[in-house]
């Protein structure tokens, strides 16, 4: 086995994507929210794998991630994990469970770490939820920031439209991510902002940051993989690209399946006892 072999099919760490950046090694993450899926991209050769509070869209079929719970976010990211060996699982922690105080923010992340497994979790904001962070980070609990478009405050920002296009919102983007740096984060998600900001962020602060509709200059791309894969297609802004047509897969053989049932071709002698 060459060493790139051993490498690859190490464990992915928070310490191994910090290398990673270094060593100019672009992430690749996406969500999962299931036992199945999440072993078929572990398979696949995926870094990171995020248990996403867009689950609350994609699974639950919500307009937005606010309602989904602590106990759901819990289920999902319990699922991944018994799919996963080498990616990283990262879970989100959902709208609610750490805006209040930073007590009950660790009391919430506590119980994603014993109940799930999950080996980091997600936060959306910046100085607003500082105590917070801080107060997650000394338990011991790995946090991955996330700025920007942060889609639980949708309802302060009244759309899904690109952030931080002017001067006074990305110079507190960039405030934000030194800080998240500096407390100790991990790695910082970037959501909908424009291309040359994101670069900036990434050259300035030394942990990864993982873009989505950010532009490439970052340190790794995050994708929900219900968009990727064509599943979800009533979503398709400009950044998103799709490696399949699962949709269209499905109905097709879905509409063959019920064909063959109601013609009564289905099962055949050799397939039954
Ligand atoms: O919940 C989610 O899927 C996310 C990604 C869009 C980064 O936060």
């Amino acid at each position: 086995m060459s060493t790139n072999t051993v490498d690859n099919q190490r464990k992915v760490t928070t310490i191994r994507l910090s290398e990673m950046k270094q060593r100019g090694e672009k992430i690749a993450m996406l969500t999962a929210y299931d036992y199945s899926m999440a072993k078929l991209i572990d398979e696949a050769g995926i870094d990171v794998i995020l248990v996403g509070d867009s689950a609350s869209n994609v699974m639950a079929g919500n307009m937005t991630t606010l309602p989904i719970t602590l106990d759901q976010m819990i289920y999902h990211a319990k699922s991944v994990i018994k799919g996963v060996s080498r990616a990283l699982v990262v879970c989100d922690m959902p709208f609610g469970t750490y805006q209040g105080n930073s007590k009950e923010a660790l009391a919430s992340a506590i119980r994603i770490m014993k109940e799930s497994h999950a080996e980091a979790v997600k936060m959306e904001g910046g100085a607003e939820i500082r105590e917070s962070i801080e107060r997650i980070l000394c338990a011991g609990i790995p946090v991955m920031g996330h700025l920007g478009l942060t889609p639980q405050s949708i309802n302060k920002f009244g759309t899904y439209a690109v952030r931080a296009k002017g001067e006074a919102e990305a110079a507190k983007l960039i405030s934000d991510a030194r800080m998240l740096q500096e407390i100790g984060c991990f790695a910082l998600v970037l959501e909908k902002i424009p291309a040359a900001l994101a670069t900036r962020v990434a050259q300035e602060v030394s942990i990864p940051v993982i873009g989505i509709g950010a532009g490439s200059g970052v340190d790794g791309q995050v994708l929900v993989m219900h968009d990727m894969l064509g599943i979800n297609k009533g979503f398709s802004p400009k950044f998103l690209r799709r490696y399949a047509d699962l949709s269209t897969i499905i109905n097709s053989a879905v509409s063959r399946y019920i064909d063959d049932v109601k013609t009564a071709d289905f099962p055949n002698a050799n397939e039954q006892y």
